[in-house]
């Protein structure tokens, strides 16, 4: 296998004249300018991302909301305001995000368990179109803040539709064991309680059902409960406006092959008209397939440490910048930026925080020396949006590349920027 061929497919991530390029910008010009590890993210790719859920959803009436949880860089929110996408948001500091990036309150749909009253009154002040509620708890507090504030919140109620979407069991939400959503027999119950309720409109339905789903049967499956339970709701005189559909379409990370969105949704459309549901307003909630393979970051090799057991390439990119290894055991391809003609040796890929768990690619066959430059892949999503300053290692920086325009939407973090939080005792 060459190694075009190991890249995802796509044409803005590729090796030219045995360099690896972002659309047309040539990776170690980049690191040169802003140093490593250095996130490198392709506009193109985002917007051919999302054109995929535009063309399912052709003359339908659909809004797709951008998961920001998957990377909330405000020059990536841009990207999505000015597509006229709406954003699904799980927190008020993603609000003031999604605000700042232009985007339309109206188009701002607010997820998650644990809502805050504070963070109820900012998404009410500011005019979003819906909450997604998830628990009979949640439903009574959101009403008791809109009355208090003269208000009436939208809602959905997030449906648990118990549901196995196949995926790592950190990324599933959908089952019933897990923390997310309304338990399917509880729902109609619940849609009664909360069409009393002065300040509360029910306005939808929700469900989500896990992240990486790389098959169309859990979807289809969701989609019945789902549509069964729309059937029942509307039967006791409860209209609902929307049918959201969550996100969670995998991307391919290492072979993998989840449908194209088109393709997917070309399925659930089928049954949605089936089942005479197909003119409904449907919302769906995409993070990682927007963003995820649009996304490098560029690290480089600090030392090679032959090891008894294993050979180690440590690099200056750590569990920090890319958590996802050491969290959920997960693959990212791990490619050099300009690959050498010798011999490939096995290399566990490690960063420099002191943690074993701090690797980036395990078993890696690489032909590199220190000060090579390495790209780990799929990296737009859940890389950034998770870093973290451990081991007081500031965040990375991040460019935004555009054909061959290259634009820095986040300069690196400095140790001033860390310790300007803090003070001492007294
Ligand atoms: N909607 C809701 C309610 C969600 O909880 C999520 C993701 C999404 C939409 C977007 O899902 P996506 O399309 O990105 O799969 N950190 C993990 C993924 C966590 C996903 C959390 N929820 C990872 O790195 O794999």
């Amino acid at each position: 296998m060459t190694l075009a061929e190991r890249l995802p497919g796509h044409p803005f991530i590729a090796y030219k004249n045995g360099t690896l390029h972002v659309e047309a910008a040539a990776l170690p010009e980049l690191a040169r300018e802003h140093g490593t590890p250095l996130f490198i993210y392709s506009k193109q790719w985002m917007l051919e991302a999302l054109a995929a859920y535009q063309r399912g959803f052709e003359g339908r009436d659909a809004l797709i909301c951008y998961a920001i949880k998957a990377n909330s860089a405000l020059g990536v929110l841009r990207i999505f305001a000015e597509a006229g996408c709406g954003f699904d948001i799980v927190s008020g500091g993603e609000l003031a995000r999604v605000l700042a990036a232009g985007a339309d309150p109206a188009k701002v749909i607010f997820s998650g368990v644990g809502k805050t009253k504070h963070e109820m009154r900012q998404a009410l002040a500011a005019g979003i179109a819906c909450f997604n509620v998830e628990s009979e708890a949640e439903i009574d507090v959101l009403n008791a803040v809109a009355l208090d504030e003269g208000r009436q919140a939208a809602i959905s109620v997030r449906i648990n539709p118990n549901v196995d979407p196949k995926t790592h069991p950190y990324i599933s939400t959908g089952l019933k064991g897990n923390k997310f959503g309304i338990a399917h027999d509880r729902a109609l119950a619940i849609y009664r309680h909360a069409a009393s309720l002065k300040g509360l409109r029910v306005v939808g339905i929700d469900c989500h059902i896990g992240s990486q789903i790389t098959e169309a049967a859990p979807y289809l499956e969701a989609l019945e409960r789902v549509l069964d339970l729309v059937e029942a709701i509307e039967k006791a005189g409860i209209a609902l406006h929307h049918l959201d559909f969550g996100g969670g379409l995998g991307i391919d990370y290492n072979g993998d092959t989840p449908p194209a969105a088109d393709a997917l949704w070309r399925r659930l459309l089928e049954r949605l008209d089936a089942r005479g549901f197909g003119q409904r307003r449907l919302v769906v909630e995409p993070g990682r397939s927007l963003v995820g393979n649009a996304g490098v970051c560029v690290t480089e090799v600090l030392y090679t440490k032959p090891g008894e057991a294993k050979n180690f390439c440590i690099v200056d990119a750590a569990m920090n910048d890319l958590p996802r290894p050491a969290m959920y055991q997960a693959f990212h391809r791990i490619v050099p930026v300009t690959p050498r003609r010798g011999e490939a040796v096995s290399y566990d890929v490690v960063g420099p925080v002191c943690e074993s768990g701090d690797w980036l690619g395990r078993d890696r066959a690489l032909d590199v020396k220190a000060g090579d430059l390495l790209a780990v892949l799929s990296a737009g999503a859940y890389s950034m949006a998770m870093a973290s300053n451990y081991n007081t290692r500031g965040r990375a920086a991040e460019l935004l590349v555009s054909g061959d325009r290259v634009t820095l939407i986040r300069r690196r973090e400095s140790i001033e920027d860390q310790l300007r939080s803090e003070q001492f005792e007294g």
